[in-house]
């Protein structure tokens, strides 16, 4: 007997890709419902062959649905993810709202699977912010092997990581740069097409973005909370995959081949790394996979057990859906979620 899933948000970028991956993978599933605003109600969404009619958050009841997987942002997971959670759903969060709850767990399975038992506590696990969950992928082995002191990181990151307005603008403003009309800026703070701009959310009153904060906070929480990160976050003209040049320090020396046949090991991450033209992983490549990509790993000389590297994946999966999907399926791979209607 399989679950009855709910997933919020269903018709935006992170919550078609939920549906995708949730049948791509068999999870196994008896019903699945799709939930947005009312703004969404009568649409349409694809869950494998068949189609689903979207219905809307705020009348829906979710006694009898046992996991509910939210991707609407942080204001209505706030508002309803308690809610839910009391109700006896489990609720699994894309949004930043509970990622810092020291009662709620914030997972990545190939990094801290175990903290997941704490998820009781509120029935709401936390999924991680997309440059966060790529980038803790590829640090977990290497801290495993030689201790991260300090990582320094600069993103790339799509347009995609803003929603469906943020690719919609950035289609926009090219077509309008191709047939010379004004071009308007509204989900972006400066114009994106052929721009870069160093600033995602809000502005903190140190002069770091949340982006970055929450980069800091999460890595803490997950993997290291002794381990030092400074990050500067960067939207770029790409549609689909966020790339990260990384700069790691460890206590114990580690060289590059031996960081590569570690991170060709290690679970999530797929290691692109010849020294030739091309020999690397760019966003275009990545998008629609599941890996996170690892290219470019070489040795630093200006600090004591240095490396650099770049790392890429499809923000949309392994920054938000697919972690998803894989906190659900860990949930029932340790049988802490039995389907309410066996149970009854
Ligand atoms: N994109 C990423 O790379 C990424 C990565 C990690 C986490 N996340 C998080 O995932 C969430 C969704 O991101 P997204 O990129 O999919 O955004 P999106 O494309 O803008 O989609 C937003 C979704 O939320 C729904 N929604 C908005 N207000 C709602 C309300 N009051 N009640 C019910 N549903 C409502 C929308 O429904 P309507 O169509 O009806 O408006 C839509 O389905 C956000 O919390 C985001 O921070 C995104």
């Amino acid at each position: 007997m399989g679950f009855k899933v709910a997933i919020v948000g269903a018709t935006g970028n992170v919550g078609r890709e939920m549906l995708n991956i949730l049948e791509e993978r068999g999870f196994p599933i008896d019903e699945v419902v799709a939930l947005a605003s009312r703004r969404s109600l009568g649409t349409e969404v694809s869950f494998g062959d068949r189609t689903l009619k979207v219905k809307v958050l705020d009348t829906y009841d979710f006694s009898d649905t046992d996991l509910c997987i939210m991707s609407a942002g942080g204001n209505v997971s706030k508002e309803w993810s308690p809610k839910i959670g009391k109700q006896g759903c489990v609720v699994i969060d894309n949004s930043s709202a509970f990622r810092y709850d020291q009662d709620v767990p914030l997972i990545v399975p190939e990094v801290n699977p175990d903290a997941i038992s704490l998820f009781t506590r509120k029935n709401i696990i936390a999924n991680p912010n997309c440059s966060t969950a790529q980038l803790v992928v590829a640090l977990k082995p290497l801290h495993d092997h030689a201790r991260i002191k300090r990582v320094v990181v600069a993103t790339y990151q799509s347009v995609s990581g803003a929603g469906k307005e943020g690719m919609d603008e950035l289609f926009t403003q090219t077509r309008a740069v191709f047939v010379a009309d004004p071009v308007e800026a509204k989900k972006f703070t400066k114009r994106i097409a052929f721009n870069v701009i160093p600033h995602i959310d809000v502005f903190m009153d140190d002069g770091f973005t949340k982006e970055e904060w929450k980069m800091v906070a999460e890595t803490k929480k997950m993997l290291d909370p002794k381990i030092k990160l400074t990050a500067t976050c960067v939207r770029v003209p790409v549609f689909i995959g966020h790339s990260e040049a990384v700069n790691i320090e460890f206590e114990n020396p580690i060289t590059a081949d031996e960081a590569r046949e570690i991170l060709r090991d290690a679970p999530g991450c797929l290691v692109v790394d010849k020294r030739e033209d091309g020999g690397y992983a760019t966003p275009i490549d990545t998008a629609g996979e599941d890996a996170t990509y690892i290219s470019r790993i070489r040795e630093d000389s200006t600090i004591d057990n240095g490396l650099s590297m770049w790392i890429v994946s499809d923000n949309l999966r392994k920054g938000a859906a697919l972690n998803a999907v894989q906190i659900a399926e860990l949930l029932v791979e340790r049988g802490l979620i039995t389907p309410k209607k066996k149970a009854a």
